[in-house]
C-alpha cells in the first residue's frame, strides 16, 4: 500500500440512540454505523481473517484505532455484541464463538489455584463439566450447592469465595434464584457474581441491574434465535472484562458469518421472546394437573417464594417448560413419539419448538446420584417452545399427553 493510504476499515463509532427508546426500537436501530462504501442498509460481512496495515509501524498508523486481526476483533462481530450490551445495560461486552467459550474464558481468567468457586449444582451440564472436571486439575476449589441451599446465599458465600456462578431460571428444572440477594451476598465477601442469563434473555431479565458483576449468554439460543449459529456473549464492567482477555489466546472468537447471523437474529429478539413467553405459559397452564404428570416445571411454580422472586426480577418467564412423567422414561418416550410440531433435538431458543431428555443430552455425563441430586428424573423432558401459534402447540402437547394414558 502507498504511504498515504488510509486503513481499509477504521473503527467508526456506532450511532447513539436516545436513552428513552424501548428494546424493540433499540434492537432494530441500535449498533448501526454508516457504510461509506456502498451505503448498504445491512452492514457488509467482513469475512476476512486479517486487515491491511499501511505501515508496519504501529506509532505511524494509529493501530489502536484500527482492526488488525479477526481473532482479536472484526467489525462484523462488534454489532451484535453492542446490541446485547445496550439491552443488558452493561458497560462492556465481548462476543465469543459459543456460550461455553464465554464461560470458560471467564472462569479461567478470574480463578487461580487454591481460590474457591461456588456454583449452583443445577447449572447447564457443560458448565458443570468445566467446573467439576477441568478446574480442580488447576487447583481451584469448587463447591456446588443445591437449589435449597441457594435460597440462602448469605450462608453459602463466605470469605475466600472468589467467584459465584448462578443460573436463573435453571436448566432443566426452571428453579428461580434471587439475583439481587446473591449479588449483595457476593459483594459482602468480595466475590464476583456471574449470572448465566441464557434462559431468561435480556428481554425478560437484566442481572446487571440487579447487582450481578458478569452476565453470560449462549447466543446460540434466543439471541440468535434460528438454530443456525453458535455464539456467546459476556457482559460486565470494562475493568472486569479487561481482566478476561483470555478470549484472544484461548481462541474462542466467532467467525464473521456467525456474527452477521447473530445481528440478523437479534433484530427480532423482542418480538420472538414475547411469543416464546406466551407459548410456554399457555402450554404449562394447560398441562398442569394432567394425570400422567408428576410435575410441570415452570419458572416460579416450585414454591411461593420463587413465584415472588420471579415477579420481582423477571418481566416474562421465558419459553422453556419441563414435564416430569409419573410413568418414567417409557411414558416420556410415548409422549415424545406423539408430538407433531415439537421435534427432538438438544437445544433451545429457536423459532421451532424442540424437546430433549436432559439425561440423554445436556446432563448425560452425570451419574444417577448426581442426576437425583438435581431432581432430573428418568421421566423428565424439557421443551423449548418456539414461535408457532399458541393454539397449535397447546393442542399438540395435550394430544400427546392424552396418548400417554
Ligand atoms: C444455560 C446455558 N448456558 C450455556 C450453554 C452453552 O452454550 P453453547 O452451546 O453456545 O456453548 C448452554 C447450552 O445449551 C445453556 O443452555
Amino acid at each position: 500500500m502507498s504511504e498515504n493510504a488510509t486503513l481499509s476499515v477504521s473503527r467508526r463509532k456506532f450511532e447513539p440512540l436516545p436513552e428513552w427508546v424501548g428494546p424493540s426500537t433499540r434492537l432494530v436501530h441500535g449498533a448501526r454505523r454508516p457504510d461509506f462504501n456502498a451505503g448498504s442498509v445491512v452492514p457488509p460481512i467482513y469475512q476476512t481473517s486479517t486487515f491491511h496495515w499501511p505501515s508496519a509501524r504501529s506509532e505511524a498508523t494509529g493501530h489502536g484505532d484500527a482492526y488488525l486481526y479477526t481473532r482479536t476483533l472484526n467489525p462484523t462481530a462488534e454489532e451484535p455484541v453492542e446490541l446485547v450490551r445496550q439491552l443488558e445495560g452493561a458497560e462492556a461486552a465481548r462476543l465469543f464463538a459459543s456460550g461455553m467459550g464465554a464461560i470458560s474464558a471467564a472462569v479461567l481468567s478470574l480463578l487461580r489455584s487454591q481460590e474457591e468457586l461456588v456454583a449452583l449444582r443445577t447449572l447447564y451440564g457443560g458448565t458443570t463439566d468445566l467446573i467439576s472436571e477441568l478446574l480442580p486439575r488447576y487447583g481451584v476449589r469448587v463447591r456446588q450447592v443445591d437449589d435449597s441451599e441457594a435460597a440462602e446465599p448469605e450462608a453459602v458465600l463466605r470469605e475466600g469465595t472468589r467467584l459465584a456462578i448462578l443460573e436463573s431460571p435453571t436448566n432443566p428444572t426452571l428453579r428461580v434464584h434471587d439475583i439481587a440477594r446473591w449479588a449483595e451476598a457476593a459483594d459482602r465477601v468480595g466475590a464476583v457474581l456471574l449470572v448465566d442469563n441464557t434462559f431468561a434473555t435480556p428481554i425478560n431479565q437484566n442481572p446487571i441491574a440487579l447487582g450481578a458483576d458478569l452476565v453470560v449468554h449462549s447466543a446460540t439460543k434466543y439471541l440468535g434465535g434460528h438454530s443456525d449459529l453458535l455464539g456467546g456473549v459476556l457482559l460486565g464492567s470494562r475493568d472486569l472484562l479487561n481482566r478476561i482477555d483470555a478470549k484472544t489466546y484461548l481462541g474462542a472468537t466467532p467467525d464473521p458469518f456467525a456474527a452477521f447471523l447473530l445481528t440478523r437474529g437479534l433484530r427480532t429478539l423482542a418480538l420472538r421472546v414475547a411469543r416464546h413467553n406466551e407459548n410456554a405459559r399457555r402450554v404449562a397452564e394447560a398441562a398442569r394437573g394432567h394425570p400422567s404428570l408428576a410435575a410441570v416445571h415452570y419458572p416460579g411454580w416450585a414454591n411461593p417464594a420463587e413465584e415472588e422472586i420471579a415477579k420481582k426480577q423477571m418481566r416474562g418467564r421465558g419459553g422453556v417448560v419441563s414435564l416430569s412423567f409419573k410413568g418414567g422414561s417409557e411414558a416420556a418416550d410415548r409422549f415424545l413419539s406423539h408430538l407433531r410440531f415439537v421435534h427432538i433435538a438438544s437445544s433451545l431458543g429457536g423459532v421451532e419448538s424442540l424437546v430433549s431428555v436432559p439425561r440423554e443430552t445436556s446432563h448425560r455425563h452425570l451419574s444417577d446420584e448426581e442426576l437425583a441430586a438435581r431432581n432430573i428424573d428418568p421421566g423428565l423432558v424439557r421443551i423449548s417452545f418456539g414461535i408457532e401459534d399458541p393454539e397449535d402447540l397447546v393442542r399438540d402437547v395435550a394430544e400427546a399427553l392424552d396418548s400417554v394414558g
